[in-house]
Order: structure tokens, then C-alpha cells, then sequence
């Protein structure tokens, strides 16, 4: 199986139709080609569902020490299924045995400054020692039937899960313990796809996920070619049969005559059957936004989280990028609005359900009158109205 993860659990947007142009935002100007704050800040001020992201991005973890101290998360929810058919949705997540360690500003621009391959460095050469950068395998899981039971949907990418009520469980763990060879062939050319999965493992609804799982090999056949799982670095290491036979670049030989499936002449049967999630679905099928969105919680809760320095340092790293002058009176006081809670959404709870709604919403509602309602902890107030000392700007919404 290929986690094609991060060193963060969570992503910043939750639709996949909105990726590229957040790699467009992300990526230097196309003018000038510099990476610049102005247009990062426009494009997620759109986007409130990428401040937990930022919770990770502008927190120490954003700048990791090397390769052998950073967390892995698979980010996406998956499914495991047993062989009596059970399913449970998954998340898995690597932690280093040596532990996560950032670089802070100062020793960034030291170590940065005096190689810029620092991190590739680091990895080498403690291989290559023999001391083995090892991390432990962790999965957390929900019971399908328990998906509506939280305050926010499992499947967004833009939540963690809690692990004070669903416990990260040790599963197996991860060994380097050989130096490749030759980077190209084995590094540059691997075409790692969150698609492939093993028998037992399935994907599930998240979103995020059904864009991930098609995308990947369609960049691969662009950037690889179309036989790109013919490289050795793809190609699988047991006996294996495919009718894959033609596109540019085939370096496979083949003599055979029969390159369909299934055929009289031809002893391949199909290997063993397992179990995939069986689901029932009904109802409308809409492009809309999803009903726990509930932006706001998980960041507010991650940087009360931080001790007093690291929510020094986080308030800091903001005020830099807020600071970029092309960075609009409007975009600044929308993302001091989003840190200081001014946008407050209201969960609304009946029987069944939770929706979300805006205040001005339920102003105008009369919904009030038929369910109980509690305001959400949202970000976090004074975080925004620190952001807003520092930069003289009030909240806009
Ligand atoms: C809609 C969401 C996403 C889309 C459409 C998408 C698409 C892509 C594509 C097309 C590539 C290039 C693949 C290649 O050339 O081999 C890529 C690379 C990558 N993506 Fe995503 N991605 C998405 C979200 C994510 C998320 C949520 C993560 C982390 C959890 C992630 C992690 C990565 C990594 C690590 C690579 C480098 C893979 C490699 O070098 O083989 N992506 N992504």
C-alpha cells in the first residue's frame, strides 16, 4: 500500500476541485516566479477550512530538523475491512522513535544557509552509519456506524481525530535501513499513488481522497510515461501478470499471444477474492458544501495547546506574513476575523442531525424555536486581537 502522506494530519482545503489552484497560490508568481505571502493569504482567505492546516504550517513543525524527526500522516481516511466483511473507517500515522524536533528560525537560516541538503545529509549518512531512522506505524479507527456521532464530519481532511477518544493503536513500524543506489532511477522515478492499496484496505467517501485516487497516476503517465509501472522502482518484486502491453517506452519483452482476460487458451485465473465495503446509498446527489463544517474548533483548541513562546512564536510568524504590503486592509482583517472567533458559527441540534449555520442566519431563522442551540468555541479571540494590536487593523466581518 502507498501512504502518500505528510508530516501534518490534516490538509488545507476539502474539495478536491480546488487543488490546483491552490498549488498555483502556493507556487512562486508566475510573473516574477517568487513565492510570495500576498497571493498565499488571498487565495486561503477564501478558504477558513485551511486554518488548521496553518495551526501546522506556522508552528514550529513547519520547519522540521530532517527527514528522521518528522511525524507521518496518512491524512486520508481508509478503510479496513476484515475477512468476515467488517469495515472500519482508518487514519494511520508514523511517529519517529528519535522523536520530532523543529528547526526555529535562527539555527533554519544556519543550517539551511550552510547546506541547502542538509535533511538529505542527515538521512544518508545515518544510514549509511547504521543508525536506522525507524518509525512506529499507529492507526486510529472509527466504526462506520458511529460516523455521524461527532462534532465535526470524520471524512474531512481539514480534522483530527481526538486521541483521547479514539486511541492511537501500534500496528508495525517502518525500518531505513538501505541507502539507494542511484537517486534517479530510485527516487525520482517511484510513482507513489494513494490509489494502490493491499486486500483488506479500501478507500472510503472522503472526498479528498476519490480526487486523490485517480490524480496521481494521471500526472505519472504524464511525468513517467504510460509504462511508468515498468520501471524497477514500480514494477512489482513478485511474479505478476498484467495485458499492459503497449503505449510509448514498452521495455517489457512478451511473446505471448493471448493479452486478454479471461481466455480458454490461457491458464491465469483471477487471484483470490476479498472483501470490499458493501454500502447502500440513497438520496440527492449535489455539489455542496458539507453540514459539519465547523471550521474553527480544532485550530482555537491546537493553539491554546501550545505553551506561552510557541504561541509567541506562531502570533509572530503571522504578523510577518501579514505584513507583506500587498497584503489588502480586507485580506488582513478577514484572517484576523477568522483567529478572533468574529464569525460565529452556531450548531443547531435536533434528533438526528447537527447543521451549522451563520449567525446572521439564525437571526432570521425560526428554527430557534424548535432546537436548542449552543455557540461553538471557535478559533481563538486573543490570538486575533493580538494580531490585530500588532498590525492596527479591526476585524472586518
Ligand atoms: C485533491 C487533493 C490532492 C490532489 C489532487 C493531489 C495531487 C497530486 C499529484 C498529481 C501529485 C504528483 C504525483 C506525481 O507526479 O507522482 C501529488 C504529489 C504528492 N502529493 Fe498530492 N494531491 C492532493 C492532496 C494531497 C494530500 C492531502 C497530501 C498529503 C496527505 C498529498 C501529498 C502528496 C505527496 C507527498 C506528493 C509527492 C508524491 C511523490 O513524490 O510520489 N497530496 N499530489
Amino acid at each position: 500500500m502507498d501512504l502518500v502522506g505528510n508530516n501534518f494530519p490534516v490538509f488545507f482545503i476539502r474539495d478536491g476541485m480546488k487543488f490546483p489552484d491552490m498549488v498555483h497560490a502556493l507556487k512562486p508568481n508566475p510573473k516574477s516566479h517568487i513565492q510570495e505571502n500576498w497571493r498565499i493569504l488571498d487565495f486561503f482567505s477564501h478558504h477558513p477550512e485551511s486554518l488548521h492546516m496553518f495551526t501546522f504550517l506556522f508552528d514550529d513543525v513547519g520547519v522540521p530538523q530532517d527527514y528522521r524527526h518528522m511525524d507521518g500522516s496518512g491524512v486520508n481516511t481508509y478503510t479496513l475491512i476484515n475477512k468476515a466483511g467488517k469495515a472500519h473507517y482508518v487514519k494511520f500515522h508514523w511517529r519517529p522513535t528519535c522523536g520530532v524536533k523543529c528547526l526555529l528560525e535562527d539555527d533554519a537560516v544556519k543550517v539551511g544557509g550552510s547546506n541547502h541538503s542538509h535533511a538529505t545529509q542527515d538521512l544518508y549518512d545515518s544510514i549509511a552509519a547504521g543508525n536506522y531512522p525507524e518509525w512506529k506505524l499507529y492507526i486510529q479507527t472509527i466504526d462506520p456506524d458511529h460516523e455521524d456521532k461527532f462534532d465535526f464530519d470524520p471524512l474531512d481532511v481539514t480534522k483530527t481525530w481526538p486521541e483521547d477518544i479514539l486511541p492511537l493503536q501500534p500496528v508495525g513500524r517502518m525500518v531505513l535501513n538501505k541507502n539507494i543506489d542511484n537517486f534517479f532511477a530510485e527516487n525520482e522515478q517511484i510513482a507513489f499513488c494513494p490509489a494502490i492499496v493491499v486486500p483488506g484496505v479500501y478507500y472510503s467517501d472522503d472526498k479528498l481522497l476519490q480526487t486523490r485516487i485517480f490524480s496521481y497516476s494521471d500526472t505519472q503517465r504524464h511525468r513517467l510515461g504510460p509504462n511508468y509501472l515498468q520501471l524497477p522502482a514500480n514494477a512489482p518484486k513478485c511474479a505478476h501478470h498484467n495485458n499492459h502491453h503497449e503505449g510509448f517506452m514498452n521495455f517489457m519483452h512478451r511473446d505471448e499471444e493471448i493479452n486478454y482476460f479471461p481466455s480458454r487458451y490461457d491458464p491465469v485465473r483471477h487471484a483470490e477474492r476479498f472483501p470490499i465495503p458493501p454500502a447502500i446509498l440513497n438520496g440527492r446527489r449535489e455539489k455542496a458544501i458539507i453540514e459539519k463544517e465547523n471550521n474553527f474548533k480544532q485550530p482555537g483548541e491546537r493553539y491554546r495547546s501550545f505553551e506561552p513562546d510557541r504561541q509567541d512564536r506562531f502570533i509572530r510568524r503571522w504578523i510577518d506574513a501579514l505584513s507583506d504590503p500587498r497584503v489588502t486592509h480586507e485580506i488582513r482583517s478577514i484572517w484576523i476575523s477568522y483567529w478572533s472567533q468574529v464569525r460565529l458559527e452556531v450548531q443547531i441540534y435536533n434528533s438526528r442531525n447537527i447543521l451549522f449555520m451563520n449567525v446572521e442566519q439564525i437571526y432570521t431563522g425560526f428554527l430557534i424555536q424548535c432546537f436548542s442551540f449552543c455557540i461553538v468555541t471557535q478559533a481563538d479571540r486573543s490570538l486575533g486581537q493580538k494580531l490585530a494590536s500588532h498590525l492596527n487593523v479591526r476585524p472586518s466581518i
